[in-house]
């Protein structure tokens, strides 16, 4: 007789809850016309189920916010920086932890200070906000992800991986030029996907004997450790700590937004080996975030991340984090829509050019299927798709290797009833899409456009 449960269940209970006002379809389909047809523009009071992102949108823990009434908000030498700098440490052990109000504010400083006209950086695939920051100062960002990742029906179980052959290629190629080799961990814009431990520390390799300094961009460290776990040769019987630990031990630095798996509302660090790296990165950090102890937070802020970093690496959390990404989109797959295989860490990506293909990539088949998910459910997702990635630095456009819409789940906040009714939605959206059209962009900035640009359906 079986004795051991098996459903997984949220491993919380509620004690606060924020509610949910509920819409018509003709009442969004206005509030998304007034917002441009950009899913950004809408007031998130508009919005259903916010799967924008699971940056920031997490529910912090009770014992967060017990930690958040122990922060000191002194300007230098807060006890709070010394808990959060502990709490970093001990999963990943760089000499100098520098605090920053998110992740790309780490990035602006790193890149101020190693980017610049001239240089490569390349990376297995960079987020949009680093490219930007890397773009910004004059630099070119390159993606160096494997084949599979960019397969969305591979089943390759590590579709993060860097492309080693291309890495070795590249620095051969770049030499100097190239100031670091990144790795994003897990790699978002490719769909969510893991890295390999392996693959971490032969890039680590690589990097290593060209000389160049290795930053890992870990925003989810956590859940790539826990996937590293999963499906890696030798690794499931270690703890999560203790993965988490190897993947970063051979790295130079790392950039973090603490929004991610720190379980934060704001937060993120730079941490360097380098002495004077690090130097220099502080004096920006002064002249543009805050002083070092506190870095564009509040010391309740560096008490919320120093506790949310114990708990993101709790095994029960990371198993039903990464169950509820499955559940999705296993139910996805079953109903016939193209999801991005296997499920990633913290988002359900759908394949829009598969699904789509009778709207041009450059009419940004992934913004039109997202639109459409909010019309029906009040469910905002997010294109990453030519939308995003398609403006190039010299002013053309060229389609993105993948049309995705995603759907991003933030930590803690939903449950499975949710979950549900998105794939109700989805129901519903099987038989509209045929009747799907492109779209155009009538107004965008210089940068990253799709924050802010304006679009007009065709
Ligand atoms: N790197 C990765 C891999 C990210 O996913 C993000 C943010 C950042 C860096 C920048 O961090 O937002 O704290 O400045 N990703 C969010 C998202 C915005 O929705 O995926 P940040």
């Amino acid at each position: 007789m079986n004795t051991v449960m098996k459903t997984i269940i949220e491993p919380f209970r509620i004690k606060s809850v924020e509610p949910i006002t509920m819409t018509t379809r003709a009442e969004r389909e206005a509030k998304l016309k007034n917002a441009h047809y950009n899913l950004f523009g809408l007031a998130s009071a508009d919005v259903l189920i916010d799967l924008l992102t699971d940056s920031g949108t997490g529910a912090m823990s009770s014992e967060q916010w017990a930690a958040i009434m122990r922060g000191d908000e002194s300007y230098a030498g807060s006890p709070s920086f010394n808990r959060f700098e502990a709490a970093v440490k001990n999963l990943m052990p760089f000499k100098h932890v520098i605090p920053t109000h998110q992740g790309r504010a780490a990035e602006a400083i790193l890149f101020k200070i190693i980017g610049g006209e001239g240089k490569n950086i390349p990376s297995n695939t960079h987020f949009d906000t680093t490219r930007g920051n890397i773009e910004a100062t004059g630099a070119l960002a390159f993606d160096l992800n494997i084949d599979e990742g960019r397969n969305s029906q591979s089943l390759h179980p590590f579709k993060g991986n860097m492309d080693l052959q291309k890495l070795e290629s590249f620095l051969i190629e770049h030499g100097k030029s190239v100031p670091c080799v990144m790795l994003t961990i897990t790699n978002n814009a490719g769909g969510g996907q893991p890295v390999s431990l392996e693959n971490i520390r032969a890039v680590a390799k690589i990097a290593k004997a060209h000389k160049r300094p290795f930053i890992i961009d870990g925003c989810r460290f956590a859940e790539n450790a826990w996937f590293i776990k999963q499906r890696e040769p030798g690794q499931k019987d270690r703890s999560i700590i203790d993965i988490v630990r190897d993947c970063f031990a051979d790295a130079d630095g790392m950039t973090m937004s603490a929004k991610k798996d720190a379980f934060a509302n704001i937060g993120g660090w730079l941490a360097l080996n380098d002495d004077e790296l690090a130097e220099n990165a502080r004096v920006l950090l002064i002249q543009t975030e805050g002083f070092v102890t506190y870095g564009g937070l509040a010391g309740r802020d560096l008490d919320a991340i120093a506790q949310g970093l114990s708990e993101i690496i709790d095994e029960d959390y990371l198993r039903y984090r990464i169950g509820t990404n499955q559940y999705i989109s296993d139910r996805l797959d079953a109903m016939g829509v193209p999801v991005v295989k296997p499920a990633g860490g913290h988002a359900v990506f759908i394949d829009a050019k598969a699904w789509l293909p009778h709207i041009e990539p450059l009419q940004y088949p992934a913004q039109a299927l997202a639109n459409r998910l909010y019309e029906i459910g009040g469910i905002r997702g997010v294109e990453i798709g030519s939308l995003m990635f398609g403006r190039q630095p010299d002013g053309t456009e060229k389609p993105a290797a993948m049309e995705l819409v995603r759907l991003a789940i933030p930590r803690r906040t939903y449950t499975q009833s949710h979950a549900d009714y998105l794939l109700e939605a989805f129901e519903l959206l099987m038989g509209e899409k045929d009747s799907l059209r492109g779209l155009r962009v009538i107004k965008e900035p210089r940068l990253m456009r799709h924050f802010t640009c304006q679009l007009q359906p065709l």
